[in-house]
């Protein structure tokens, strides 16, 4: 049943209102802040537990609510993705080494909004291949974001990353993608990180979504591990991932997660 305001597309897209978009803007505000401060702690000899610890209290501290904590069974604050793993790496207690590049990925509740980012650190020094994928990675993101506007349709979005990653010679995962969010975690439609332009709906002003695309050095194929949720490259080369939840605007989007320190790429902080 439809108890909410707003409309649904034919496709089943939530079209939300003017004012929704201050809610979705401090949601995310929150979800890029913890990225923003957790960098400080990815070094080597760090646990991905303890990284997981600080983000789950600083959720906390700021009254918010972890959307991922109980999420299908899933027990923490984030999912922490590291080298080959490609997405929903599980917290543990595995320890960074030099050179390790991990996905550090967050969903935060805010006054019943959800923000949901993820950005690429690296622990010590990153060699020039897995540099080169974060990089890739980042802008084929960009190149998404540029195509999410008014008339332009969601195909537009994936043809945008993928004719880039392809273009470097790197490969898009197709066994996961973005999804609408707004008052709820995961809704229609999901955001393909490939395909044809002009196909999928039409992007209206009102939609919220996340574009988070990954990228892999080697092959697109992926599988799940025994634990039910982390997702491995079948070839285990790197895996890259960049998430940033947006709405469309009159005239392009908003980007609800972008850095409030300008640190949302590796480099630029
Ligand atoms: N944040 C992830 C996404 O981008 C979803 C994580 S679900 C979890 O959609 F349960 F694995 F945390
Ligand atoms: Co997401
Ligand atoms: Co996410």
């Amino acid at each position: 049943m439809n108890t909410q305001k707003g409309r649904l597309t034919k496709d089943g897209i939530r079209i939300y209102e003017a004012a929704d978009f201050a809610g979705m803007h401090g949601a995310g505000r929150l979800a890029a802040q913890i990225l923003d401060d957790i960098a400080a702690h990815v070094f080597p000899g760090q646990t991905t537990a303890e990284l997981d610890r600080l983000i789950t209290k600083w959720v906390e501290d700021a009254g918010a609510v972890s959307a991922t904590i109980g999420y299908k069974g899933y027990q923490h604050a984030s999912c922490i993705s590291v080298n080959h793993v490609v997405c929903h790496g599980i917290p543990g207690d595995k320890i960074l080494k030099d050179g390790d590049i991990l996905n550090i990925d967050v969903t935060v509740i805010v006054d019943g909004w959800f923000g949901d980012t993820s950005r690429m650190y690296v622990a010590g020094k990153p060699n020039r291949k897995a540099e080169r994928l974060i990089q890739i990675t980042h802008d084929a993101l960009m190149k998404g974001i540029e195509a999410a506007k008014p008339g332009n349709t969601f195909g537009d979005i994936g043809y945008a990353i993928q004719l880039y990653a392809e273009s470097q010679r790197m490969s898009v995962v197709r066994d996961f993608c973005g999804h609408g969010l707004g008052r709820v975690f995961h809704a229609p439609p999901n955001v393909l990180h490939y395909g044809r332009a002009g196909s999928g709906a039409v992007l209206e002003e009102g939609m919220f979504f996340t574009i988070e695309p990954m990228i892999n050095i080697g092959r697109p194929e992926t599988k799940v591990l025994a634990d039910d949720w982390t997702a491995v490259t079948r070839d285990k080369s790197l895996s890259a991932q960049f998430e940033h939840s947006i709405g469309i605007t009159a005239d392009g989007c908003d980007i609800f997660t972008l850095s409030p320190s300008g640190k949302f790429h590796p480099t630029y902080g």
